[in-house]
């Protein structure tokens, strides 16, 4: 069997959480392959809202394995968090959560130096979610990373001990503030968590249940426009986001993918530093901002709110050789008429639909196209004819398939849109 991709093609928070939690029944093995505890993916289960970190969000069908991959970062204070919340809920984490042997650990040190790191930067802040994603990163690359298959060696705490020290030794340069030993203490505790947990050879394990005709599902974190080498550098993670990443975050080839599911909510947020060429900062940003509660899962920041940007979705789709988009709060656009769509870009005196290198020239200028609003007033197995022709022009204009339209948070507030529906 193959694996598909589900990704977010904006800044992030597209609604990932809740389309992987609706396609999961379809899969065997839910996989994270990037990032960390930077993700916030809400889900809503048995009327409750949960907001998964690293875990995959298959985790609440009781018969899916959920897999944490090489490529992800992992922090035992928070998973541990989050495993508690989940088992609280009533569902067991044991065997149905496993962890990648080659995922990087989150120290207590690294989200200090990512702390020390921000406040130095004055006023170009990335606007990082603070918890450790890009120090870690950064270890591992540099090739002095701890790695969850450390923490079963005999060596484990003298490496600890060597990492602490050169991180302590950075952050002796930065006028930074910290108190260490209860973050370490709660860091030990967690450890004991991840070492109770089964922890596999992702290459091994996916491959093998491939070919055992499994079926896997790849969750993406973070969004096409966040990734370290296509995003909006430097104001991006640092992991890949696009559909590249799957292979070097869960060990398996290329051809193994087949779909690949790109998410965009109908309008666009952003949340963090960068720039944002459709951004609102006027009373209808503030108006999507109240509408869509748009405020992030992890930190609780206002997300900066704005029009569909179509210049940057054709951009992530090439990236992602994306082949089905999914579009999720068109609800939240029930109270907005006109509904803008960015088409293209000018600056330079030229008219275009490719991202320049700049993005925040000044001189940059969105071009829209207005659509009429479609009310609030319609039901799930009707759309409203102002909706559908903004519907069409997305797909036209984007050249892909729309499947699925996502109209309210919980998990079933869908329509499929191969589903026959009856148009107003
Ligand atoms: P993720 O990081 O991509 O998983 O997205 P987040 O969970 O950070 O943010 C998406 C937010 O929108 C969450 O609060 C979801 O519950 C909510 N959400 C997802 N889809 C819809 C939708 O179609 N309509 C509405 N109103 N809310 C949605
Ligand atoms: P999900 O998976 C939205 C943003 C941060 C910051 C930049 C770098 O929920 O979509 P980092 O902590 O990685 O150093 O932050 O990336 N960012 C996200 N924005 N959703 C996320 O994840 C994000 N993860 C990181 O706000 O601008
Ligand atoms: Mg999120």
């Amino acid at each position: 069997m193959s694996v598909d991709v589900l990704l977010g093609l904006q800044w992030g928070d597209e609604g990932k959480g809740k389309i992987v939690d609706y396609l999961a029944p379809d899969y065997d093995i839910i996989a994270r392959f990037q990032g960390g505890p930077n993700a916030g993916h809400t889900i809503y289960h048995k009327g409750k809202k949960i907001v998964l970190h690293h875990i995959p969000s298959g985790i609440f069908h009781d018969n899916l394995i959920n897999l944490i991959g090489d490529g992800v970062v992992i922090d035992p204070v928070t998973i541990t968090k989050e495993i508690q919340s989940v088992e609280a809920l009533g569902h067991q984490i044991k065997e149905r959560l496993l962890i990648a042997e080659k995922a990087h650990l989150i120290l207590p040190t690294h989200r200090l130096l990512d702390g020390a790191y921000e406040q130095a930067k004055g006023t170009n802040k990335i606007g990082s979610t603070l918890r450790g994603i890009g120090p870690t990163y950064t270890d591992k690359i540099a090739r002095r990373g701890l790695r969850i298959g450390d923490i079963f060696t005999p060596h484990f705490d003298e490496k600890y001990k060597t990492l602490k020290a050169y991180h302590l030794s950075i952050l002796a340069h930065y006028d930074y503030e910290y108190d260490l030993a209860p973050q370490e203490a709660a860091f030990f505790e967690g450890i004991e968590t991840l070492r109770a947990i089964a922890v596999v050879n992702s290459c091994y394990y996916i491959n093998n249940a491939l070919n055992n005709g499994k079926r896997v599902l790849a969750e993406g974190a973070q969004g096409s426009m966040l990734d370290i080498n296509y995003g909006t550098y430097p104001y991006v993670t640092s992991s890949n986001t696009v559909s590249a990443g799957v292979c070097t975050g869960l060990g398996i080839a290329p051809d193994k993918i087949e779909a690949v599911i790109g998410i965009s909510k109908a309008y666009c947020t952003r949340v963090g530093g960068g720039p944002f060429p459709t951004e609102l900062t006027d009373e209808v940003g503030e108006a999507i901002r109240q509408a869509g509660g748009e405020f992030g899962a992890t930190t609780g920041r206002p997300r900066r709110c704005g029009w569909i940007d179509l210049p940057a979705l054709k951009y992530a789709i090439i990236l992602s050789g994306v082949t089905e988009l999914v579009i999720t709060k068109v609800d939240i656009l029930n109270h907005f008429d006109p509904i803008l769509v960015c088409t293209a870009y000018e600056y330079d005196e030229i008219t275009t639909d490719a991202l320049p290198y700049d993005l925040e020239r000044s001189d940059l200028k969105p071009i829209y196209k207005a659509f009429a609003g479609w009310g609030n007033d319609w039901e799930l197995h009707t759309i409203p004819d102002n909706l559908q022709q903004f519907v069409d022009f997305l797909e036209q204009e984007l050249d892909i398939n729309i499947s699925l339209l996502s109209v309210g948070p919980g998990r079933d507030e869908l329509i499929e849109m191969s589903k026959e529906l009856e148009l107003d």
